[in-house]
Formats: C-alpha cells, structure tokens, sequence
C-alpha cells in the first residue's frame, strides 16, 4: 500500500483515538445544521453533465446541500448557476431536473426571468412605487466543468475545482480518456434513510463486500488497495478474470476495478467497456439521504449486456449497501451504542477501514 501523507496522518490520529464519530454525528439536527453551512457550503458540488448543457436554454437543477440550485447555458452560450429560487416570495423556480426553456417563469406568481438571471417581467411592477426590478435577479452561484462533469459551489472561498483534487484528473482521464465526451444514459434515484456519512463510510471500506456482497465478491479480488489522498480517495481491485456475474470480467480490457471518492459526498466508479457510474450522496436531514446514480458512458444506447450491468449495479450492489446503511442508522439511535470501533490494518489489505477513519478527520476538522 501507498503511503501517503495523509494516509500516514490518518494513522497518526488513529493511535489517538480509534473509534468512528459518535453516534450523535449520525442523528443530530445541530450537526446537520453545521455540515451544511461548513461542509456543504463550502465544498465543490456535483451539480451533472455537460452532456445536458449543450445547447442555449438547456438546464439542470441540483441540491447544494440544502439549498436547490438551477445550471443553465444562457442564450449567449456562458454557463451559469443560480440559488433556484424565485426573489418574489422565495418559491422553488424550477421543478424539473433538467430541460430547455427561453427563459424561467416562477410558478407562484408568474415572475419571469433571463437565462442569464436578470428579471424579465413583475406582473403590475409598473404600478409599485419603487419597484427595481435590477434588483431583484437570481442570485449567482459558481458554476465549472471538469472532467464533463458539472459542480457548483455556494461559497467564495474553494479554489477551482481541480486545484481541489490535485491529481484527481489525471487518474481519471487515465482510466477514461474520452471522458469529455460520455453520454448521460440512466438515473436511478433513491431515499436513504440513513445519515449521508454512513453510505460515504460504506462505499469507502471493503470489509463488508465478502458478507454483504455475494455476487460482487466473486468478481473482486483480494487485491484492493484503498488510497486516501487528501480531499479524495482512489480505491483500485483486481478483477477476478473469471468473474461473469454483474459485471462481467470476461470483457476485454476490464481488469482494474477503479472507484473514487470526492470530498464531501461524490462517488466515481468505472464499468467495463468504459464510462462511470456516479453516486451523488446527499442528506435532507440527519436521517435521510436522497442519492442519484447515474451512468455516464461512452455510448448512449446500452446492449442487452450493459443494461445486464447497469441494473445488476443499481438492483443488487446497491440496494444491499442501502440495507446496511439503513440497519447502521437504526442502531446510532439506540441509547446503547456510542460509536465504532475502527478496524485498521497498517499494512492497508483490502479489509483496511484505514479510509473510513480518514473521512472521520475531514468530517472532524470541517466541524472544528
Ligand atoms: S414567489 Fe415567484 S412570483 Fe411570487
Ligand atoms: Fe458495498
């Protein structure tokens, strides 16, 4: 195992302290309060694709945290985002998740607005002593690509998004090099009723996959190295090459199992014949998490095949992760578990939880 700073720094706190956040971090709505004005406010978001945001008028809503947010390209082609929020009386401006308009129309009381976010039209503003309606445009919200991939950001303060993940596009276009150019294919959405730091903690350990995972654990070998670096973390397993159950390793080139997670709450994992398949975790509450996962591929019309491994991904991978999740969450509320144990192995094998106590520092230190 690679050891990297911040691997060695997670080991370092550990020898102080071995546990996982108490269970107070999972059910508490002061915490969740704080995590989103520290966290999620703060941080670079995953908003979609720039496959949905070719053409002027094309537009996608996301949830910053707690806060909804539109992406639009503006009729003069320049990608923005906005707070998605009406400046009347403060309705939710648009309800789809993606779309082309001219322009947005509040549904409460029909005000209109640009795509570049400035205000159109106040029914009766004329007859409003006072009225400005230069006053009164959406509210602008930082708005990037990389990597074909659209984040946002509700604060001033982060640096772009790649001076955020130093490295991260590297290893990405290494596995992908046709990574500006996938196609958004399939959104599977769910409600998780578990804190959003339990399903970050779950997908960032291995120790599970051999009791939870009985299909997945025939593909993935022993071979699994988890690599904390800094704001993100490279998992990377050996395929077993004679693995035909959901993801078939039979496929030519597929040998490398690759997962990413990115501070605080996107998870980036490859499939065979390319493309990602991306989690976005994000909490509506201590206890509820509304997660999209999204296929991100290198063509648009999956074969019977590739179906086989989208579904085999969303039906049976995850919802066996959720179950656990959701059985973890149920046991935080109980007045007879305080927090974990974390099981570390310095040498970093494939059932380390080494990355779970890493995403514990960064939740710590983003709380301090
Ligand atoms: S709240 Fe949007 S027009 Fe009134
Ligand atoms: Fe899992």
């Amino acid at each position: 195992m690679p050891h990297t700073p911040e691997l060695l720094e997670s080991i370092s706190r550990l020898d102080r302290d071995p546990h996982s956040l108490s269970a107070n971090h999972y059910t508490d709505d002061g915490i969740m309060k704080q995590e989103w004005e520290r966290i999620f406010a703060q941080s670079w978001l995953f908003a979609g694709y720039s496959d949905q945001l070719r053409q002027p008028g094309d537009y996608i809503t996301c949830m910053a945290g707690n806060d909804p947010v539109v992406v639009v390209r503006d009729e003069s082609g320049v990608l923005r985002a906005f707070y998605n929020i009406c400046r009347h009386r403060g309705h939710i401006l648009m309800k789809e998740a993606a779309g082309n308009v001219r322009g947005f129309v509040c549904p409460y009381h029909a005000w209109g607005y640009v795509t570049d976010g400035s205000l159109r039209s106040a029914r009766h503003s004329g007859d409003v002593a006072g009225f400005e309606p230069g006053a009164f445009g959406l509210v602008a919200v930082r708005v990037e690509i990389f990597c074909g991939m659209v984040f946002v950001c509700l604060g001033s303060e982060s640096p772009p998004v790649a001076a955020c993940y130093p490295g991260l596009e590297e290893e990405l276009r290494a596995y992908e090099p046709g990574i500006d150019d996938l196609h958004f294919v399939f959104r599977r959405e769910v409600t998780i009723e578990a804190n959003w730091k339990l399903v970050v903690e779950n997908y960032n350990e291995n120790y599970h996959t051999p009791v939870v995972h009985p299909a997945l654990r025939n593909v993935l070998t022993s071979d699994y190295i988890v690599t904390p670096r800094g704001s993100y973390i490279s998992h990377e397993a050996r395929v077993n090459p004679e693995a035909t159950e959901g993801f078939d390793a039979t496929t030519i080139g597929y040998e490398r199992h690759l997962n990413w997670w990115l501070w605080p709450n996107l998870c980036l994992m490859s499939i065979p014949q390319g493309g990602f398949r991306v989690l976005n975790i994000m909490p509506e509450g201590p206890g509820r998490t509304r997660e999209t996962y999204d296929f991100y591929l290198p063509y648009s019309e999956p074969n019977a095949q590739q179906w086989q491994q989208i579904l085999f991904a969303c039906d049976t991978v995850n919802v066996e992760d959720i179950g656990v999740c959701e059985a973890v969450q149920r046991g935080q509320a109980s007045r007879s578990f305080d927090r974990g144990r974390m099981m570390v192995d310095l040498k970093g094998r494939d059932w380390s939880e080494h990355a779970v106590v890493h995403f514990r520092n960064l939740v710590l230190d983003a709380l301090a």
